[in-house]
């Protein structure tokens, strides 16, 4: 996949197609669309019967120089709008042109078309809705469909258009490979991906600039990390914490700390999930562990100078004479005991122990990601990600980064007075807030994660819903969404890096 940009007349373009962004009322440039298109589409545009409507897309073929050449004439919105229109725009393209079986397509930059070259994101917007919406996995498809996408080339009249493309183009495709080696990871089946085979698979993709060290099975045990242990013994897949290192700032100590929960698959447990809940969909519960392999892969391909480590706990939650039996205690890395009261509420107990192992680096921040409850669908739904934060600051900055970035999130509270119920009859803890688990499920999780994380200062995002939809997520897709990669990297990004 190559992102490229040219200063030429659209109409000599030379790849199999070329998008036109239009609106009501549009004047096309001759410099910029060339004297014979524009007598070709202007008609079209001025006619009664095109339609100017958001989302709607008019395909056409035209002849130029003697040829049939492929036109896409796209609805963009009339002024640059926010955004996240401009990804959905792109998103919605690379779904047109995949059943079209264009495999390349030049198109006129948006700053071109709104004569403004003050703010030059909107183009960045839309390849990254293309990148998003052209992704496939093909992996177990035995008679899979022929055409990928190889290129987009933008054109331009503007110099500095070209000047920002080529700067941001390679930062796009990192990103985005990782993006779409998270969703291989996720959509990869149990029977292929689990603790053990996951790590390997990882290991394998590891950059030359991060260092990676696995516990395994007992290993865990003489290590302290028993809630990792335990989640994970009813399987004979056996489970471990994968520890990654990132040193891009090798002149100062600050490091931050991200944790992601890898639950390769979710029975439940003897708590086994019900017909319901849909299980199949489990083989997404290392959603988490993928976003942050994807986000530590990224920073340091591109190098940014931050020092970051990575806690990766991996287990397969399964049912048989070896599992948890409900009513277990353990006890955490922290030295906290925990009752298991539910044995589907594993994710935070594999949590427990990643998040007290961040803490041992005195991070600035300490980020997990997880797919954590139900809850979290229920309250808002699959299109954003809720959100925890111990500290006003960096619920704001996340905030702002994740309206920039067009990946939603919503704070919900940690709320004190609920912490009681989380303590255990004979433990220091339970594992659930109330046995009704409807009532506010997703805040007792993160308030049972705070009791890990000492008082350092965290954020914990649960992506239940908006990592891996049922239905359409408008720029992001359907199933594995890739949500959180570009959120995180902006994020630290915007506030994490080290002066070199
Ligand atoms: N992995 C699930 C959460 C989940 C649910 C993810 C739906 C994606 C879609 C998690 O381990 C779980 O089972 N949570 C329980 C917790 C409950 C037993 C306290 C839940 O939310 O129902
Ligand atoms: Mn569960
Ligand atoms: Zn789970």
């Amino acid at each position: 996949m190559k992102i490229t940009c040219r200063k030429k007349i659209a109409e000599t373009f030379k790849k199999s197609a070329l998008l036109i962004p239009v609106y009501k009322g549009i004047n096309l440039s001759d410099e910029v669309v060339g004297e014979h298109l524009i007598s070709a589409i202007e008609p079209i545009l001025n006619g009664d019967d095109f339609i100017f409507e958001k989302g709607y897309t008019s395909s056409l073929f035209i002849e130029l120089g003697n040829k049939m050449r492929r036109v896409y004439l796209v609805n963009v919105p009339k002024e640059p709008g926010e955004y996240r229109e401009y990804m959905e725009i792109g998103y919605e393209f690379a779904k047109l042109i995949k059943k079209d079986r264009v495999s390349d397509f030049s198109v006129i930059s948006l700053e071109d078309i709104y004569n403004d070259d003050k703010d030059l994101m909107h183009s960045k917007y839309f390849i990254e809705g293309v990148l998003a919406g052209s992704y496939q996995f093909l992996k177990y498809n035995t008679n899979p469909p022929s055409t990928t996408l190889e290129e987009i080339e933008i054109i331009t009249s503007l110099p500095k258009q070209k000047k920002f493309v080529d700067q941001i183009s390679s930062e796009i495709l990192t990103t985005f490979e990782n993006i779409n080696i998270l969703k291989d990871a996720v959509l990869t089946t149990s029977n292929e991906l689990y603790p053990m085979s996951y790590a390997k698979m990882m290991e394998d993709m590891l950059p030359d600039n991060i260092s990676m060290e696995v516990i395994a099975n007992d290993e865990l045990l003489n290590n302290k990390l028993e809630c990792i242990y335990t989640v994970g013994k009813g399987s004979v897949n056996k489970p471990c914490l994968v520890k990654m290192h990132y040193q891009g700032a090798p002149n100062t100590k600050a490091n931050i700390a991200i944790v992601g929960k890898g639950i390769t698959f979710d029975t439940g447990g003897e708590n086994i999930k019900s017909m319901a809940s849909h299980m199949h969909f489990m083989k997404s519960d290392m959603t988490g562990a993928a976003t942050m392999y994807a986000v530590i892969r990224s920073a340091a391909q591109l190098k940014l100078p931050v020092n970051i480590y990575a806690y990766l706990p991996l287990a397969e939650n399964k049912v048989s004479s070896t599992s948890i039996n409900p009513g277990d205690i353990i006890t955490a890395a922290s030295g906290k005991t925990i009752e298991i009261h539910n044995t589907d509420a594993e994710g935070r107990l594999v949590l427990a122990d990643a998040l007290f192992l961040a803490t041992q680096t005195e991070p600035e921040v300490i980020i997990d990601i997880a797919t954590l409850t139900g809850g979290v669908v229920v309250a808002l739904g699959e299109l954003m990600a809720g959100f925890f934060a111990n500290r006003r600051f960096l619920a704001k900055s996340l905030e702002d980064t994740s309206f920039n970035i067009s990946e939603d999130v919503w704070e919900l509270p940690l709320y004190e007075h609920y912490e009681k119920h989380l303590k255990g009859t004979h433990a220091d803890l339970q594992n659930i807030g109330l046995q009704t688990l409807s009532q506010g499920g997703t805040i007792f999780s993160a308030l049972f994660l705070k009791q890990f994380v000492d008082n350092y200062p965290w954020i914990h995002l649960d992506i239940a819903g908006v990592g891996f939809t049922s239905s359409e997520h408008p720029w992001l897709g359907k199933g594995a969404t890739g949500f959180g990669v570009r959120l995180l990297l902006e994020f630290i990004k915007k506030d994490y890096l080290q002066k070199q």
